[in-house]
């Protein structure tokens, strides 16, 4: 095809044809060539001057530079760029020896792709995320096809370009190998990477949440200590989680740990007048594969301590009375004693309604009494005034 192409008679041809019949056609033409051609880094990059051959020799300009990179121009005008490397991109124009513009090309260098390395995360039974980087920089755009099998068939994994992962919602968990199989394309190429997946061993849940550390007033070697489940976790007993929790005096290398199904601990043996480091963690209870979460941020914790309390020896009278939902407070004795004070004034207040409705009650009753009574000596004097009038009025 070049060859019949750029044979002297077909050249010829078009010579005469752009020269003669339409002396602006040959512009538009070339215009209509230009474009843009991607060429790998580090290797010779060929860009071809269409229809140099018309007066040769051509000349070649990169825009941003007045001197090329290292270069050859073949006799039928080609440029090839040797061993191009970043600073040859930009774009190039080609000229013929009258200074007719004849084709100008933007260059873009880079690599195809290559293996990219996969990683995926399985927070919760119903959710697979699978991230990548690339082992080699391509410097170009590039785009990903992923799909995810179970052995059987294959589905899609949706891909997020800008964040390089994709996601598959409700895969078949029961299968115990899948295979996730991602295509990069970009200008250069196209590479395949396929993983194999083991989503019982992947499984690693989010860490809890909420986690907070609370004195026990009364108890100067008690800390208690909840939290809450991820939220990415689905809240229903089908999916039970095991617990994980570390706690030690601050300054000390040993945690002392304990497990529990429960979202809430209370530990016995916390250093009395210590500030206390408690972290929580969490794993799948009936899936002994998969992965511990990471552990809940560190936090601080100081037991009860007895500051106020003229007898020390004084025993706490209820441990029902013990917060146990509201928010971890600071354990100052002021803010103590002021919860105290407003939990006797609120008892103050129910004991002064429930009074109030006992007087109201009982003063009603004895108005209601009253007054039936009231009402039924006048019904007896009435009936009395007319037996008497009764009576006056029977002859005798
Ligand atoms: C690039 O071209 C030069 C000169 O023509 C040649 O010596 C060299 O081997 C070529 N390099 C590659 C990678 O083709
Ligand atoms: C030259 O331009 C023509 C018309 O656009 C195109 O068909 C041909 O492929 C080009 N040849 C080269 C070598 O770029
Ligand atoms: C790129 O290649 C040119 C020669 O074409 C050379 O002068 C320059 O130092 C090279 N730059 C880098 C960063 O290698
Ligand atoms: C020009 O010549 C080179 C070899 O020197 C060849 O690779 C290239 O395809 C030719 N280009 C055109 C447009 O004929
Ligand atoms: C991505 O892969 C799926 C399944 O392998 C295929 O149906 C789809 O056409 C591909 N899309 C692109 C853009 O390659
Ligand atoms: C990549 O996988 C697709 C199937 O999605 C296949 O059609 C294509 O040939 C593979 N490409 C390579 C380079 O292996
Ligand atoms: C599973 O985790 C994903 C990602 O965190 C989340 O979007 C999804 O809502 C979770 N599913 C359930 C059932 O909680």
């Amino acid at each position: 095809m070049p060859g019949l192409l750029f044979s002297p008679l077909c050249l010829t041809v078009i010579w005469f044809l752009s020269w003669s019949l339409c002396p602006s056609c040959a512009q538009i033409w070339t215009d209509e060539v230009s474009g843009e051609q991607y060429g790998r880094l580090e290797s010779n990059v060929t860009l071809a001057c269409n229809n140099s051959e018309i007066r040769l020799p051509v000349s070649w300009h990169l825009s941003h530079s007045t001197v090329l990179p290292w270069h050859q121009v073949t006799p039928n005008g080609s440029l090839v760029l040797l061993h191009a490397n970043h600073s040859a991109q930009g774009t190039y124009s080609c000229y013929d020896n009258s200074g007719r513009f004849l084709r100008s090309i933007k260059l873009r260098l880079g690599h195809p792709p290559g293996r990219l390395t996969i990683s995926c995360q399985v927070p919760n039974h119903t959710h697979v995320r699978c991230s990548w980087v690339e082992t080699v920089k391509t410097f170009l755009p590039a785009e990903y096809n992923a799909s995810f099998s179970n052995g059987k068939e294959w589905s899609p994994c949706i891909v997020d370009v800008t964040q390089k992962h994709c996601d598959v919602v409700h895969p078949a968990f029961w299968q115990p190998i899948h295979t996730l199989r991602i295509t990069e394309t970009n200008a250069l190429g196209s590479k395949n990477t396929t993983a194999s997946v083991k989503l019982h061993e992947l499984l690693k849940p989010d860490p809890p949440e909420s986690v907070l550390v609370k004195e026990l007033e009364g108890y100067p070697k008690k800390l208690l200590i909840s939290w809450r489940f991820p939220s990415s976790w689905p809240q229903h007993d089908a999916f039970p989680l095991i617990f994980h929790i570390r706690y030690r005096p601050q300054g000390s290398m040993f945690w002392s740990e304990i497990y529990s199904l429960d979202n809430s601990i209370v530990i016995w043996d916390a250093l009395a007048g210590h500030l206390h480091q408690v972290q929580v963690r969490t794993r799948d209870e009936i899936n002994a594969e998969s992965q511990w979460s990471e552990w809940s941020p560190l936090l601080l914790g100081r037991p009860w301590e007895d500051y106020i309390t003229p007898e020390p020896d004084v025993e706490p009278e209820d441990i029902f009375t013990l917060p146990t939902k509201s928010k971890p407070e600071a354990s100052t004795p002021k803010s103590r004693g002021s919860k105290h004070g407003d939990e006797g004034n609120l008892g103050l207040v129910i004991l002064l309604v429930l009074f109030s409705v006992v007087i109201l009650t009982t003063i009603f009753s004895l108005i209601f009494v009253v007054w039936m009574r009231q009402r039924r000596r006048d019904h007896a004097t009435k009936q009395e005034l007319t037996s008497m009038v009764k009576m006056k009025s029977i002859p005798i």
